[in-house]
């Protein structure tokens, strides 16, 4: 698992930094494009929207958003949709200053790791969104202990909730094996500098690992959306080149222009997909 220190080189950049290539939101995942003129607020929303709507959450659902980020799950909740008990968790210490800062009525920050936490009532529903890829690191996946991490990762998910929740998921997942060493490079660059502690899950690991807690209800692959969002990310950031150089350095315009084009051509090559799961929790 990507222990603090790992999570801090991926999200405690800079806050500033990220807001100005990422939505109004600031969601750092992959969002739908489901018209063909959703430019990438739209995008975001659609994916909220979505998931939303695959938790059958009402105003009175008490929700967890694992892995919460900037608060994109928690401001589309509380704000666009009324819920007024949703508790979002993160690792990012600069994730939660920026969260301790934002106006979420009825939401609940913490910033801990997802194993120390035990919530004082259960939830009617989970949702997780880009977290997962953070559970095993390449070395565990090497060895062959993921399906285990992510086994008790969803014996977890299922001790803080109720019969028959449902649980929506987010992940990257890892794709066909780059033939070329350039490619293959690229990918190893991107988790070592970018998500250190972080590895892409196969599909089948997954599946594997839902149960005995968790049925799949539906299983959704949205590469070309992951590509479509890493491009809006990457045109986003040259445009601001000068502000990102000015507020932070050439050397991290530099690193974020070559992982996002990484990620355009990984997802464009099927090195890499997106899947998003429904779960139903079982008893
Ligand atoms: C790629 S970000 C996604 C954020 C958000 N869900 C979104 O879609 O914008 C991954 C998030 O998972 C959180 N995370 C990673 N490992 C975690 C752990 N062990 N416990 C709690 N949060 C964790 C990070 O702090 C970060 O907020």
């Amino acid at each position: 698992m990507s222990n603090q220190a790992q999570i801090a080189v991926s999200y405690d950049v800079s806050n500033d930094f990220f807001s100005l290539w990422l939505d109004k939101r600031m969601n750092y995942s992959c969002g739908l494009f489901l018209n063909p003129d959703d430019n990438l607020d739209d995008a975001q929303v659609n994916k909220l929207q979505f998931f939303y709507e695959k938790t059958r959450l009402t105003r009175d659902s008490r929700v967890i958003d694992i892995g919460c980020g900037w608060g994109g799950v928690l401001g589309y909740l509380t704000r666009d949709k009324g819920l007024r008990d949703v508790v979002g968790i993160t690792l990012s210490r600069a994730q939660y200053d920026y969260l301790s800062q934002q106006d979420f009525p009825g939401a609940e920050v913490a910033c801990i790791n997802y194993e120390d936490y035990q919530p004082d009532r259960p939830f009617d529903a989970a949702i997780s969104i880009g977290m997962f890829e953070h559970l095993a690191s390449p070395e565990q996946a090497r060895s062959g202990e993921s399906v285990e991490i992510y086994r008790n990762y969803f014996r977890k998910v299922w001790s803080w909730t109720k019969s028959d929740s449902l649980f929506g998921l987010q992940t990257v997942i890892g794709g066909r094996i780059p033939r070329r060493g350039a490619a293959l490079r690229e990918l190893a660059w991107a988790t070592y500098a970018i998500f250190p502690g972080a590895i892409s899950p196969r599909l089948e690991v997954i599946a594997a690992a839902v149960s005995p807690h968790w049925e799949i209800l539906e299983v959704h692959t949205r590469r070309e959306h992951y590509r479509d969002t890493s491009q809006a990310w990457l045109d986003r950031l040259i445009a601001n080149r000068d502000r990102v150089v000015a507020e932070s350095s050439e050397a991290l315009f530099d690193d974020y222009r070559r992982y996002l084009s990484a990620c355009v051509r990984s997802f464009d090559e099927g090195y890499q997909s997106l899947a998003q799961l429904v779960l139903r929790r079982i008893q």
